[in-house]
């Protein structure tokens, strides 16, 4: 067989598209109860009528569903590809957002949000102390005092040194995606670990393969918390899995990987440094 086309995945947004949507109603649900349950404050707005940002919003599938369901949505992305996606789901939707190209270490967003969020794993892409505290202090400063930024991160347990491996089968009318993730240990000193997707589209009868090479930023539950306490604007305020059941908050740490970091914009001065 032949090698796969080494590509970023982000360049074809509809094949990751294919694979990674369709839980959307259930993840905007999740982050709607988030701000009912843990924001202090913002007036008696009415839920449907939210200021919602999401750093790296790629492909727009959560955009699209916040915005259908009311929310004034904000969202950005390094990839001019995702983007473009992003806006034509939009036009076909008859919704509207704002979009805007920019990193999540560097972006100004000029807004008080209610809550932001960056699920599955996209906050991994930081890959160094720096680059992931200037996104924490940005998204503090675009937060309105008690608002929420939710980050998704699977977190590390250094000492096992197995691969992992994840495998996606979607289809969307003519077009079949598998998709093949494969992670590597992360080293422990420089805290990044290999992840290698491999997609295999079927597109009218003819088979086309990729594949795409990345390093993630690795935490534990004690790294993560470390860079949340440098950035005295923020605080935890829940940790839930990947569940996004509203119902079961955790009492950090435990044993579990999946993890959604809930934290809120101090209201009143930051804690000092
Ligand atoms: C796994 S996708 C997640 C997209 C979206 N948040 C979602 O839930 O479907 C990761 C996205 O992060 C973007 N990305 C990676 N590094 C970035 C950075 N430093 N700044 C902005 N976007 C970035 C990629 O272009 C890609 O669209």
């Amino acid at each position: 067989m032949a090698k796969p086309r080494d590509e970023d995945w982000y360049r074809t947004p509809l094949y990751y598209d294919i694979v990674f949507a369709g839980d959307e109603p259930r993840e905007a649900q999740f982050l709607e109860a988030l701000v009912e349950r843990h924001a202090i404050g913002g007036g008696r707005k009415p839920r449907s009528k939210l200021r919602v940002l999401e750093p790296a919003c790629g492909s727009g599938r959560l955009v699209a569903e916040l915005a259908r369901r009311g929310h004034l949505v904000t969202g950005f992305d390094l990839s001019a590809d995702m983007l473009a996606f992003a806006r034509e789901r939009l036009d076909k939707a008859g919704l509207k957002a704002r979009l805007f190209e920019a990193r999540m270490e560097e972006f100004e967003a000029g807004e008080r949000f209610d809550l932001a969020h960056c699920l599955v794993c996209t906050f991994k892409y930081l890959l160094d102390e720096r680059s992931a505290r200037a996104n924490l202090e940005q998204v503090a400063r675009a937060l309105r005092p008690g608002g929420l930024y939710a980050i998704g991160i699977h977190l590390t347990q250094y000492e096992d040194r197995r691969r992992s491996r994840e495998r996606w089968v979607a289809r969307r009318g003519g077009t079949a995606v598998t998709c093949n993730i494969q992670g590597w240990p992360a080293d422990r000193r420089t805290r990044l670990e290999d992840v290698r997707s491999r997609l295999r589209v079927v597109e009218r009868g003819r088979v086309k393969t990729s594949e795409t090479c990345w390093k993630f930023r690795a935490y534990d539950h004690t790294q993560f918390m470390r860079l949340v306490r440098s950035v005295p604007e923020l605080e935890l305020a829940a940790a839930y899995d990947f569940g996004y059941d509203i119902d079961r908050p955790r009492s950090l740490p435990d044993d579990q990987l999946d993890t959604v970091y809930v934290l809120r914009r101090r209201v009143g001065p930051a804690r000092p440094r």
